[in-house]
């Protein structure tokens, strides 16, 4: 869990709104003035909650949050698609009865539907495929939410940046702002960091990430146009088989390895990240890699790899070697390690061996719900006025997967200045069913794969 700092008595909304608004001056409020300002809950108010996007990992992170201590109450819910939503409403109210209170207009369906169900919360859930994710971030903000997000936090170098300018804004506002990489809620990980972070393995030589396995769902354009009784349009289809489209999902390097990618830059910071955001935050100075697409070959799967592999340099001269795969039949692993000086580490395993030689106890190990945790954290943030935003790292984290999929689609070694400064905005221009899309397939309904060597990705 975070140690953010404890207020010392816990305050009232009322009270929270007066000391946040002298912080604030009088100019920047009245640039408020139009917003509804959710800033804080007191212990004893309910706090209202929207879920955008209502898919699995959003429909989970609402039965979190209605879970977490307190009073709560869903109010409103958005999805692209309708269906998506009334499936995720049934399964929360059937779990929730009382908490959930979303009446057919509080249920908003499209591409602008989450400006809608912002406006009507407290405290904003996220979930949707991350390339949305600047763009919803930045308008919760904008209408002073708490939020949690899902990782990744963006999918290019222009989505972090505006993911960055946002948690800045947020920390002015005084949001609160969770991330859903919830390995820093997860026990193992917090007290095998800890140590790593007090020398158990002296000076970090290298570190390992692995998410290798053999892959994840794919929705096909026929079962899309069964559901809608046509041929959907290419936006419909892209939509909805979204894993497969870099500009949706990042490519699985993005999707999942953020996770592993994510445990090493948190080793790598050497203490806990800062939620004002004004520690600098540790990151390579250039990344090489490879990868490719050898068995992911079928037209609905879309643009992305199967396989990268990377190296990423830090200043100080140690190097992450890294690793994702989505390839059945072969060698599996979710995991993270690190070589010191003095031994060695398996990060989610809380093993060290050499001079600090350590074995993380069984209650360290097992019991743990992080996702539950990672909700608990931030909802006590929330209600008791505790610093907290993990949109700092999680931006970062996420540029660590961009910084990868650049190398490996270029061929290239890609500097990390030119990475985060890259002006390459994968995004379409205008959100649409029937609106163009940033890739398109050709007759044959295949689309084109990066090639390293050609591909120009910064
Ligand atoms: N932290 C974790 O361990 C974890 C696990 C699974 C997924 N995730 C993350 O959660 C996010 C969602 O993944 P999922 O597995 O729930 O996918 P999903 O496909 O089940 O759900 C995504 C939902 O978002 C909706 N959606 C798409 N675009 C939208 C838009 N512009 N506005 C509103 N709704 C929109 C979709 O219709 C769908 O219902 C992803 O970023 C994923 O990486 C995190």
């Amino acid at each position: 869990m975070t140690s953010p700092q404890k207020s010392p008595t816990p305050v009232s909304r009322r009270g929270f709104l007066q000391r946040s608004s002298a912080a604030l001056g009088s100019v920047a409020l009245a640039n408020l003035a139009t917003e509804r300002f959710a800033l804080g809950a007191s212990p004893g108010d309910t706090v209202k909650i929207a879920l955008i996007g209502c898919g699995g990992r959003g429909s989970g992170a609402a039965d979190q949050a209605l879970s977490t201590s307190g009073s709560t109450r869903l109010v409103a819910m958005a999805d692209a698609f309708k269906e998506r939503l009334d499936g995720s409403l049934g399964m929360l109210k059937n779990k929730h009865k009382d908490k959930v209170e979303v009446p057919e207009d509080k249920k908003f369906v499209g591409f602008d539907a989450y400006k809608q169900a912002i406006a009507l919360a407290d405290v904003v859930i996220l979930a949707t495929p991350p390339g949305f994710r600047p763009i919803h971030f930045e308008e919760a903000v904008r209408q002073g939410k708490h939020v949690f997000m899902e990782k990744p936090v963006a999918v290019d170098g222009p989505g972090v940046r505006k993911v960055i300018a946002a948690a800045e804004e947020a920390v002015k506002k005084n949001l609160k702002v969770g991330v859903g990489l919830q390995r820093h809620h997860q026990p193992i990980y917090l007290e095998t960091i800890k140590r790593l972070n007090d020398g158990a393995v002296g000076d970090i030589l290298a570190t390992r990430a692995f998410w290798n396995d053999a892959g994840v769902w794919v929705r096909s354009r026929a079962d899309l146009a069964k559901k809608l009784g046509r041929p959907p349009t290419e936006m419909e289809y892209q939509m909805y088989n979204w894993y497969y489209f870099v500009w949706l999902s990042g490519d699985h390097i993005c999707e999942q390895h953020i996770h592993n990618l994510d445990v090493i830059q948190w080793v790598k910071q050497g203490k806990p990240y800062d939620p004002t955001g004004k520690t600098p935050i540790v990151h390579p100075v250039k990344v090489r890699g490879m990868g490719g697409r050898q068995v992911r070959t079928s037209k609905e799967t879309g643009e992305i790899f199967d396989h990268h592999a990377c190296q990423y340099e830090y200043g100080d001269g140690s190097i992450l070697f890294s690793e994702c795969r989505h390839i059945p039949q072969c060698w599996s692993s979710v995991s993270e390690y690190v070589v010191g000086t003095k031994g060695n580490c398996n990060v989610g395993s809380g093993v060290i061996t050499g001079a600090n030689a350590w074995r993380a106890p069984r209650e360290v190990r097992e019991g743990h719900d992080a996702y539950q945790i990672e909700h608990n954290d931030l909802f006590d943030a929330i209600r008791n006025d505790k610093p907290y935003n993990e949109a700092f790292f999680g931006a970062y984290s996420s540029m660590m997967s961009v910084i990868g999929r650049m190398a490996t689609y270029s061929g290239k070694e890609i500097l990390w200045e030119d990475a985060w400064n890259s002006q390459i905005d994968v995004m379409p221009k205008t959100y649409a069913w029937d609106a163009p899309t940033p890739v398109n397939p050709d007759k044959d309904g295949v689309y084109s794969i990066a090639v390293p060597g050609k591909t120009i990705t910064v």
